[in-house]
């Protein structure tokens, strides 16, 4: 099958779809790597280390969608994108279609297979090519929550560590899902003294098997989170209710109750927030401050590391993209039903049921399309 990757042009998106690397495992399977000139840019990958891997480089992303049976990408694809996607066509990438009818209604038209990184599933129903993302966003908390304690940052002026004879900086993590549990590990890391609060039973007792002494679990009722959090240096807030907004755990009022210059690193706030004063902010403007409090709310953590979140991507993007070349999507589909569920359109039909309803298209079940 011959295979491409493209540049992408969504704003500020830095990560690509396919690696030198991931090109070579293609190219070793006997199939070939298209790459727009540039692709590899944001994550230091050079068109030469491309070529040598087997890849060949094209010009413009018009040759990849024309001359490609797939196109590997990462973000969505953008209205310039979709007007040169066509029948036939597999497109494997992250597209979150229930809020982006304007997108649905392109892919729709265009006759394109459209598998969506975020609806493929796993043995226990996790979403494994999500989880990649909440790791590094879960181990950069910490380090953006250590920066903002810095006193050129607004915060308090405390090493999450300590030194010896000083006492480390005290660290809540809300929500012991994936995110909390690679920030948590990253504060152990740094001798910091970690609290973990879920209300998850199951969840705290493995928190409590893995980390054993080096850090505290606690039940997140109402009292112990507001003790944990006016007690905190750094408070990460890290949960997710599947499917809806954030609960806001920390309201304005148990601000007052921080110690002045504490820091609340909002990773939630993809799903509104965990926080009631978070808003989303940008890399550029990472931070904010109400009541003395320094809130870093960045919607889109894992794009400043953008080369470690590729990477981290195509470790688990890359099997499914060999599946597919090597047996062409359908047999895939058949053979594997975690992927089957990250068919999303086809051939002018919605196959994932709450995009078809969300946007009041007929749903087709993937099952009738694979037979
Ligand atoms: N900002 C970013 O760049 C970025 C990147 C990746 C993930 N995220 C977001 O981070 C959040 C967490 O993701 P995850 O992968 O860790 O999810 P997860 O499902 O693995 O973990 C969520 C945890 O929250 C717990 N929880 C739910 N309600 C709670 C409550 N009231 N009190 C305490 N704990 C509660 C659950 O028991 C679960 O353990 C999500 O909103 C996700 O979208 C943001």
């Amino acid at each position: 099958m011959r295979v491409g990757t493209v540049r992408e042009i969504k704003n500020h998106e830095y990560r690509v779809g396919l690696t030198p690397e991931s090109a070579r495992e293609l190219v070793t399977h006997g199939h070939e790597v298209w790459v727009e000139s540039g692709a590899g840019q944001g994550i230091g990958a050079s068109d030469a280390d491309y070529t040598r891997q087997g890849a060949k480089i094209v010009a413009t992303a018009r040759e990849i969608f024309e001359g490609c049976e797939m196109v590997v990408k990462v973000k969505e694809p953008q209205a310039s994108e979709r007007a040169m996607l066509r029948e036939g066509q597999i497109l494997y990438t992250y597209l979150h279609l229930a809020p982006d009818p304007e997108q649905t209604a392109d892919l729709v038209k265009s006759g394109v297979t459209a598998i969506a990184y975020e609806t493929v599933t796993g043995p226990g129903g996790q979403l494994p090519l999500l989880k990649p993302m909440s790791q590094v966003a879960g181990r950069m908390s910490i380090q953006a929550g250590a920066t903002a304690l810095e006193k050129a940052h607004g915060g308090r002026g405390v090493l999450l560590g300590g030194v010896p004879g000083v006492m480390p900086g005290k660290v809540a993590v809300i929500g012991g899902g994936v995110v909390g549990f690679n920030a948590a590990q990253m504060a152990v890391g740094l001798g910091a003294d970690v609290t973990i609060l879920d209300r998850s039973p199951d969840v705290l007792e493995r928190l409590g098997i893995y980390f054993e002494a080096r850090a505290k679990t606690r039940f997140a009722s109402t009292a112990n989170l507001a003790e944990s959090v006016a007690d905190a240096d750094l408070v990460i807030g890290a949960v997710l209710i599947p499917g809806a907004a954030a609960p806001k755990l920390v309201t304005r009022d148990m601000l007052g109750t921080m110690k002045l210059g504490a820091v609340l690193v909002d990773v939630a706030i993809d799903q509104g927030g965990c926080f009631e004063t978070s808003h989303a902010t940008t890399h550029a403007e990472p931070t904010f401050v109400v009541d003395g409090i320094v809130h870093y709310c960045v919607a889109n953590m894992p794009g400043a590391v953008a080369r470690t979140s590729t990477y981290a991507l195509n470790n688990v993007t890359l099997p499914h993209a060999l599946a597919i070349a090597n047996l062409g999507w359908k047999a895939a589909l058949q053979a594997d039903p975690y992927l089957a569920e990250g068919l999303n359109v086809h051939a002018g039909k919605v196959t994932f049921e709450a995009v078809a309803t969300e946007l009041g298209y007929d749903y087709v079940p993937v099952s009738d399309v694979l037979g």
